[in-house]
């Protein structure tokens, strides 16, 4: 191509002009459809979306909000039919339900949740799965009546499975077995798995848990490192379980990895303790050369870390039921990035180095329930707020998007710019390519930022264009071809005059460091889940909360309200609010997307 022989990038699009406006935007030669937003149907009953009648039980039908994470599993091993997977991280009350934010004469007014409300919300979170097909024009369309279809909640009744699953610090009034509970919540990213499961990753659960811990609680130390309660949502007031006072231990039944067997919409979704609980930000996977599953991990906080958990068992490709349990058993490894460039991946084992009774772990279960504590003590590096960590199968290689850290004073070689505004991206590369290895190297692939500004100190190559460079990596993808791309959240049109989108990222040769942008949102929202089908013709991707006015008022956005909003996105209806949705991206007159 083109481009290849002038730069030796693996991409070759027209860029798109970074900006700003009420509408999305992708690269000239391609389409972007929208394919389901907040509210459509996935059921052949499902009620019409009413924005101004909504009920709990029509959601509980409907697509939710604030899609994060997609997934697609091919049905039959047909590319033009299968099951889109997406999580609903969160909800935005202020843009979601008309009237909540009231503003005169510069009072602001908050109008307090009722019951109905919060069950709303409540059914609006978690996940969905439905079938989708390419029609005979090649448009990707909703199958209302597919077998499989199906939504989780944060009622949906789930197991707990693994190491913790029994403990006495999960057994509650309404489970005193620990073992059942009801419900997912805030879903970040998440994966698919090599046997086809879908992956949930349970990330800001503090938010939904108010209430005071009984004093002197065991857990109150435990509760602290995760920032619970942190009373954003209205929930405990109406549901006991999410009032710390009332049933202490519910926190410790939320912020696991949730496996979703999406071929029986009546399996039991199950809570898969083994891999740690901590703020998840996803789970992606990859068959290690001996047939071991590696699946990274990040915790979404500043100074957290990144995880690696390797299951015990091998894939078996040809048997899809013998892995249905692979991920009860297993090592999960947190990460030390050292200053010469190397790593080393430690294990969380109970009864190893500090992780003993004399530390209050236990048993393995201690150590998994308090995951945080236990890499504190073996002295996992601080990182900058690790999001989405993606390998890359055919290199041996892993990129970690480290979306930014304002509060970091002192700079160290893996997070290399203290008041790191913009954020990084570094790459791990396993000894021997073999992605169970417990010791390998890291590189700083990318420091983000606009490189025009020298004291931003981004590492963009030279032929990175004004549109290519971007700020706060947070999903990522590999493609078929082992392309990177990566999506943003933070590029807020007041400080970059940009918002968030796709960027093309080139990781190989003289074109490293190389970034093109391939599609943008509209003003307000941030793009996660990049999804690119394996026959590479169709790019999924999730736009979440259009039209939110940032994170500065009360922890959920400026008030917005239906009569004064910056987009109407995608409906551009005066009836209809703005709409968090997925967007198929494909090219015109077909092909392989990103390519000559
Ligand atoms: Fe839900 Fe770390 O972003
Ligand atoms: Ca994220
Ligand atoms: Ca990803
Ligand atoms: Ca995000």
């Amino acid at each position: 191509s083109e481009a290849r022989a002038q730069g030796g990038s693996a991409f070759s699009f027209p860029e798109v002009e970074a900006g700003v406006d009420a509408d999305h935007h992708v690269a000239e030669g391609y389409d972007a459809d929208v394919l389901l937003r907040w509210g459509d149907r996935l059921f052949a009953d499902s009620p019409e979306f009413d924005p101004t009648a909504q009920t709990a039980e029509a959601q509980r039908r409907q697509f939710g909000y604030n899609n994060d994470f997609v997934g697609f599993v091919p049905l039959e091993g047909a590319t033009d039919r299968g099951l889109l997977c997406v999580n609903h991280e969160y909800t935005n009350e202020h843009l979601m339900f008309p009237g909540i934010v009231t503003v005169k004469d510069g009072e602001v007014t908050v109008k307090d949740a009722d019951g109905p409300r919060v069950d709303i919300e409540m059914a609006a979170h978690g996940g969905t799965v439905v079938e989708i097909r390419r029609n005979a024009a090649g448009k990707w369309e909703v199958v209302l009546d597919g077998p499989m279809n199906r939504r989780i909640t944060a009622d949906t009744p789930m197991e707990i499975r693994g190491p913790a699953a029994g403990h006495a610090r999960m057994q509650t009034p309404d489970d005193p077995t620990g073992t059942r509970v009801l419900g997912t919540i805030n879903n970040c990213a998440g994966g698919i798995t090599p046997w086809g499961t879908y992956i949930m990753a349970e990330e800001n659960i503090y938010g939904y848990f108010m209430g005071e811990l009984p004093a002197g609680h065991k857990e109150a130390a435990n509760y602290e490192r995760l920032g619970i309660p942190g009373s954003t949502y209205a929930w405990g007031r109406f549901h006991d379980r999410f009032d710390v006072s009332k049933q202490p231990n519910e926190p410790n039944r939320f912020g696991w990895i949730v496996e979703v067997d999406v071929m029986d919409p009546n399996s039991v979704p199950k809570k898969r303790t083994a891999l740690g609980r901590f703020k998840h930000e996803g789970a992606e996977s990859v068959v290690a050369k001996d047939g071991r599953v590696v699946f990274y991990l990040g915790d979404d906080e500043r100074f957290d870390y990144v995880y690696k958990f390797v299951t015990a068992g091998r894939f078996n490709p040809d048997d899809r039921a013998a892995n249905m349990d692979l991920l009860d058993e297993g090592t999960l490894y947190v990460a030390r990035f050292d200053e010469d460039g190397s790593m080393e991946w430690l294990p969380l084992i109970h009864g190893q180095g500090p992780l003993t009774a004399a530390n209050g772990f236990d048993s393995q279960a201690d150590v998994l329930i308090e995951t945080r504590r236990a890499a504190d003590l073996l002295e996992a590096t601080p990182m900058d707020r690790p999001e989405d960590i993606q390998p890359n199968p055919a290199a041996g290689r892993a990129y970690v998007m480290l979306t930014n850290n304002t509060k970091r004073e002192e700079a160290d070689a893996a997070n290399p710019r203290a008041k790191n505004a913009f954020g990084h991206i570094i790459e791990i590369i396993e000894d021997g390519q073999d992605f169970t290895a417990t010791t390998g190297r890291w590189e700083i692939l990318l420091q983000c930022g606009d490189p025009s500004v020298a004291e931003v100190g981004a590492t963009f190559s030279t032929e990175t264009t004004a549109n290519g460079w971007f700020g706060m990596p947070d999903n990522a993808a590999v493609d078929a071809e082992g392309r990177l791309w990566v999506s943003t959240d933070g590029n807020s049109p007041s400080d970059t005059g940009r918002t968030d989108g796709l960027w093309a990222v080139d990781t190989e040769g003289e074109a490293r460091g190389t970034s093109r942008l391939f599609y943008r949102v509209p003003v307000g929202a941030e793009l996660c889940g990049p999804c690119p089908t394996a026959d590479m013709t169709t790019f999924f991707v999730a736009v979440q909360h259009p039209g939110d006015g940032g994170e500065d008022w009360d922890g959920h956005g400026r008030p917005s309200f239906y009569e004064d909003l910056s987009t109407r996105w995608p409906d551009f209806d005066e009836a209809m609010p703005v709409r968090p949705a997925v967007v198929a991206i494909t090219r015109q007159g077909g092909g392989r997307i990103g390519s000559a």
